[in-house]
């Protein structure tokens, strides 16, 4: 499902991320991204929908090779993904039900095939009662699982998640992951990047990567500072 060879990233700031970056994630598997603030876990998610380019390297996701030159075919790309990102990007003057809606109407959904998919996933997450709330109305948390809902309501191939859980409590943790080893166990693929290590040690069974290094030329010197290594285990 993720193949990435010998990936480079470096921001205009010249701090670098990675270099020569491998990574492989098969279809089907279940993974957790892990490292301090700052190791690149949000950068390389991003890579991986085409909201960041690589400065090097090749990454292929669903077989399609976003490395290629002048590739534009993100929304293509984007209608098999879940994706769950840190900024919620909620549409503020849309109900909770009409955000998870629109998700589904841009790839041409049956009405009442939307209405049934919007209220399952939303029963599921614990906002049935919310469906007709603004989006203004709800906390943090109750926001963060809207956008979890809204990523899983497509039923996508490839969920990717960055820190889906960071402001929900354990209990609501924990039935997030219950949701996601159902879709898992449909063979969804999920790579879900997170520092919250009780997530990663309470799912002992998924293979977890880490990125590790140094921040680079954050300090005086504008030298390269050793990039991420990725090491699997
Ligand atoms: N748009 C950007 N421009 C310049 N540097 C950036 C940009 N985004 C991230 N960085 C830098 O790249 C490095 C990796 O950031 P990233 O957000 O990928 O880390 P992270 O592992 O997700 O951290 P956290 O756990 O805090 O979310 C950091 O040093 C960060 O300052
Ligand atoms: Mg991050």
């Amino acid at each position: 499902m993720i193949q990435m060879f010998s990936v480079s990233k470096t921001y205009p700031n010249q701090i670098t991320v990675f270099s020569d970056l491998d990574l492989e994630v098969t279809t089907g598997e279940f993974v957790f991204i892990e490292g301090r603030s700052g190791s690149g876990k949000s950068t390389l998610i991003r890579i991986l929908f085409g909201a960041e380019k690589p400065t090097s390297g090749e990454v292929i996701v669903n077989r399609i090779r976003l490395t290629q030159p002048g590739f534009k075919k993100v929304y293509q790309l984007r209608k098999m993904m879940g994706i769950i990102s840190p900024d919620f990007k909620l549409l503020r003057d849309r109900n909770v039900g009409e955000n998870l809606a629109f998700a589904l109407e841009v790839t041409g959904h049956p009405l009442k095939e939307i209405k049934e998919k919007v209220s399952e996933i939303l029963g599921k997450i614990g906002l049935a009662e919310r469906e007709k709330d603004s989006i203004l109305s709800l906390s943090a948390g109750e926001q963060q699982r809207v956008t979890i809902a809204r990523a899983l309501v497509k039923d996508p191939s490839l969920i990717l998640a960055d820190e889906p859980t960071s402001i929900l409590d354990d209990e609501m943790t924990a039935r997030v992951m219950e949701i996601f080893t159902e879709f898992h166990q449909r063979g969804t693929t999920i790579v879900v990047a997170t520092q919250d290590n009780q997530l990663i040690q309470h799912h002992p069974h998924h293979r977890v990567i880490s990125l590790s290094g140094g921040k680079a030329g954050e300090a005086e010197s504008n030298e390269e500072v050793k990039s991420i290594e990725c090491s699997l285990s």
